[in-house]
């Protein structure tokens, strides 16, 4: 009885091992890393006298055989494969015999995967960074082209005092470039070899560790063995980068789906990134900026999920540590069709200025009004008390506070006399603030030339 069912347990239980150990179905996206990989450490064998030069040779051959078979859909997955580094050996062995059994010699899983995935994290930021540079060079571009449109800026969504498109979109353009430095920064500590670590303890052959690097294109060598079999510090870092990248453009998402409603119409987003509804004729939907908003959400759950899993690890390999590729794949994914995205809202937003010119109402000069009275040697304290009365007293007669004449605002201060009109405009409003990183129409001319030289195109 007992055997019968233990006999029926254990072959299910190993089916389910599998299917739950295996990581070939999402780490096959690594076949050109591990190759690349795979070539080095020969050669690096082959350098320190543990190959045979034609043994080297031989193993470089069958494996661009076996890149050759992955890029081209032939290459054929056998059950026992268990992830990128098992299948592609198996399959070298059955290409050029028993000296593949020769390529993993002082080598293990452990350094082999890191040394893949660092690989794999390098191109990915040169992707990405080229992919941020083309939204933000759109960002510059629209912000330069429609610079002087005035609109209400907002505190607490509220209308707070005038400022320029031209500043108001910039704002959404520097965090990005802070997000392009946090990207590097990932890809600064990918850069690291860790070959040559082995399992756990570093590699018992003679190999020239200085020479893998150079071979891979890594500009630095990891100093303990059994902190590099372990170190996952690029993968947050790159996901932390990813978030940031979320959180910035869920946020301009965010605030232009609202300039797009019906109550602000600031903004129209182009048909072409619009979608309509099933059952309402009248409808034009944001979806484009909508998913990026949502999106955000799982580039954030990408970066707990790999620091809750990295948490609870001592150092050195486990196998907690398959977990990490997953959330990078995802991340990466899914940037690679936000940034574009994004880009292409960008580039092909257009902006109702009468739409913002009809909100840009007096309550929004207050504070102009009050640094009028500072300028003419009133405490902004006391100003900003007079003004209040000044807001009063036109909510009283139920006009806005640009409608007051000089002698209703004499009669509230002495210190009010004529020039009082120019300080009360919209443009004295903006004109004001050339200060560096102001919205003065000026000083955002200034700022976009600095923009430009931080992308690289100034
Ligand atoms: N598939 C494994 C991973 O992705 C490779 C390393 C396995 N190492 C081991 N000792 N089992 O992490």
């Amino acid at each position: 009885m007992s055997k019968l069912w233990g006999g029926r347990f254990r072959k299910q239980a190993a089916d389910l091992l599998r299917q739950f150990n295996d990581s070939l179905p999402f780490d096959q996206r690594l076949a050109e890393e591990d190759i690349d990989g795979s070539i080095a450490w020969a050669k690096g064998l082959a350098r320190a006298g543990i190959l045979l030069k034609s043994e080297a040779a031989q193993l470089v051959d069958g494996l661009e055989q076996v890149r050759r078979e992955w890029s081209d859909g032939s290459f054929e997955i056998e059950a026992g494969d268990e992830d990128i580094h098992t299948a592609n050996e198996r399959r070298l062995t059955e290409l050029v015999g028993p000296v593949g059994g020769k390529l993993h010699t002082g080598r293990s899983r452990n350094d082999q995967v890191g040394t893949d995935f660092r690989l794999w994290t390098l191109r990915a930021c040169d992707v990405l960074d080229q992919q941020l540079r083309d939204l933000l060079t759109a960002l510059i571009d629209h912000a330069e082209t429609h610079c002087d449109i005035p609109l209400p800026g907002y505190t607490h969504l509220q209308h707070a005092q005038p400022v320029i498109w031209g500043h108001w979109l910039l704002s959404h353009f520097w965090p990005l470039v802070r997000d392009q430095q946090r990207m590097r920064h990932a890809r600064a500590q990918a850069d690291e070899l860790v070959l040559g670590s082995a399992a756990l303890a570093g590699t018992a052959f003679p190999i020239d560790r200085q020479a893998l690097a150079a071979d891979l294109g890594f500009s630095r060598i990891s100093e303990n063995s059994l902190d590099a079999v372990s170190n996952r510090d690029f993968a947050a870092d790159f996901l932390y980068a990813s978030a940031m990248i979320g959180l910035h453009l869920s946020r301009l998402s965010e605030q232009l789906i609202l300039f797009s409603s019906s109550e602000f119409g600031f903004v129209r987003v182009d048909d072409a990134y619009s979608t309509g509804s099933s059952l309402m004729p009248q409808k034009k939907n944001p979806d484009t900026l909508e998913l990026t908003r949502g999106k955000s959400g799982r580039l954030l759950g990408n970066l707990v999920g790999l620091l809750t899993t990295l948490k609870g690890l001592p150092s050195t390999y486990d196998k907690d540590l398959q977990e990490d590729k997953e959330p990078l794949f995802d991340a990466y994914d899914n940037l690679c069709i936000i940034l574009p995205v994004m880009t292409a809202v960008i580039e092909s937003l257009t902006l109702r200025p009468e739409k913002m010119a009809a909100q840009l109402e007096p309550g929004l000069l207050a504070t102009d009004l009050a640094d009028y009275l500072v300028k003419k040697g009133l405490p902004f304290r006391e100003a900003h008390h007079v003004i209040g009365q000044v807001v009063q007293t036109a909510e009283a007669r139920q006009i806005p506070i640009t409608d007051l004449t000089v002698d209703d605002l004499k009669a509230i201060h002495a210190l009010f006399e004529e020039d009082v009109r120019q300080a009360f405009s919209v443009e004295g409003s903006l004109n004001a603030r050339q200060v560096i990183g102001g919205t003065a129409p000026v000083a955002v001319r200034e700022q976009i030339k600095r923009a430009r030289q931080v992308v690289g195109d100034g």
